[in-house]
């Protein structure tokens, strides 16, 4: 059996280990040939490949990124793409087709399996905000990242008397920004499920300030928004999925801090540092039994599912469940854990 894996999207730590399970099952217990294709879908339509084994994840478990490549191609984007793919598949045998990405690859496999081909979906993004699973890999690495950062950045803050507003990742929901936020001791946390008002927020600030304290950490999600008509905020670019290029609310967020408040402050946009370098231990350990978990789907012949965590457990569900509508935050972890601290 001739099993091809691929990773879409933006990477994440954890996509080696991933791969890495699939590869020591699927190659040692099961037997098959696996075949690598490259930068994700771009891979499939253009026929470019790789064989994997074994030896070739030897040493990948701690590498951040994917061996294999990625890219947010979008077969259902391009002239005849699912046509191609599913072209590609046939000439080199492909029995089952291992997807692992986020929403949108995921969005893709779905598809393709409805037009009969044999896919397995492995959740992925460092956002964390897939359906169906209660967790992705590369999550708790970001987190830690993103913490790391604030609690550096405590002390420059208290040093100069600063706002610090601390940028992390989150399109959808602001999963990142929860956790490293309380995580961090973060004065405020802005989210995409909860506009903000940023009269609030200063009032916030200067009612913080007026008790003594000389410093505040806001950390924003890169996908947080100003309740309508109260600020100005820039758009960029869209991709092939149609997501706009998000990054900077943070700037914008400082200017008007510092106009209203007159408080020094200062941006902080940590960016790609949360998706790069080696994934954490917790991060290691859930991408290896989501591996584990996918190259079983292939043998039981369980297509057209994903693997997801459930009450601890590694569980398949329609991949059509994972996508689609994003996970947000609790918003008990929001408002009762995370706002008790809120400019306090
Ligand atoms: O993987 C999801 C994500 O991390 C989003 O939070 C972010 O908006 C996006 O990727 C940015 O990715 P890229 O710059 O690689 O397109």
């Amino acid at each position: 059996m001739r099993v091809g894996m691929l990773t879409g999207g933006g990477d994440c730590p954890g996509l080696n280990a991933v791969m890495r399970a699939v590869a020591r099952k699927g190659e040692r217990e099961y037997g098959y040939e696996l075949i690598g294709f490259v930068d994700g879908w771009r891979g499939v339509m253009e026929g470019d490949t790789v064989a994997l084994s074994v030896e070739t994840f030897r040493g990948s478990l701690p590498r951040g990124g994917t061996l294999i490549g990625t890219s947010r191609t979008n077969p259902y984007k391009e002239d005849g793409g699912p046509e191609k793919a599913m072209a590609t598949l046939e000439r080199l045998g492909i029995d089952a087709l291992i997807a692992i990405g986020g929403d949108d690859t995921l969005g893709v496999a779905s598809k393709l399996f409805d037009q009969g081909v044999h896919t397995v979906g492995v959740p992925k993004t460092i956002d964390n905000d897939l359906s169906a699973t209660e967790l992705t890999f590369g999550f708790d690495t970001a987190v830690q990242i993103a913490t790391d950062a604030i609690d550096r950045l405590h002390t420059t803050s208290e040093s100069h008397h600063r706002v610090m507003v601390c940028e992390v990742m989150g399109r959808h929901a602001g999963h990142i920004a929860v956790w490293s936020g309380i995580a961090g001791g973060a004065s405020m946390i802005l989210i995409p499920e909860e506009p903000f008002d940023i009269d609030a927020v200063c009032d916030a600030l200067v009612r913080r300030h007026a008790k003594g304290n000389f410093a505040s950490i806001v950390v924003v999600a890169e996908g947080a928004v100003p309740k309508e008509g109260t600020m100005t905020v820039q758009s960029g670019e869209t991709d092939q999925f149609g997501h706009v290029r998000l990054g900077g609310i943070a700037n914008a967020l400082v200017s008007e801090i510092e106009a209203r408040t007159g408080y020094e402050s200062r941006a902080t946009i940590l960016g790609h540092i949360q998706r790069g370098g080696t994934p954490t231990a917790f991060d290691r350990v859930l991408a290896t039994r989501f591996g584990i978990g996918a190259i079983e789907a292939v043998h039981d012949g369980d297509f057209g599912t994903m693997v997801a965590l459930q009450a601890g457990q590694i569980v398949r569900v329609p991949i059509r469940e994972g996508v689609g509508e994003p996970k947000l935050v609790d918003p008990a972890l929001y408002h009762d854990v995370a706002a008790t601290f809120f400019a306090g």
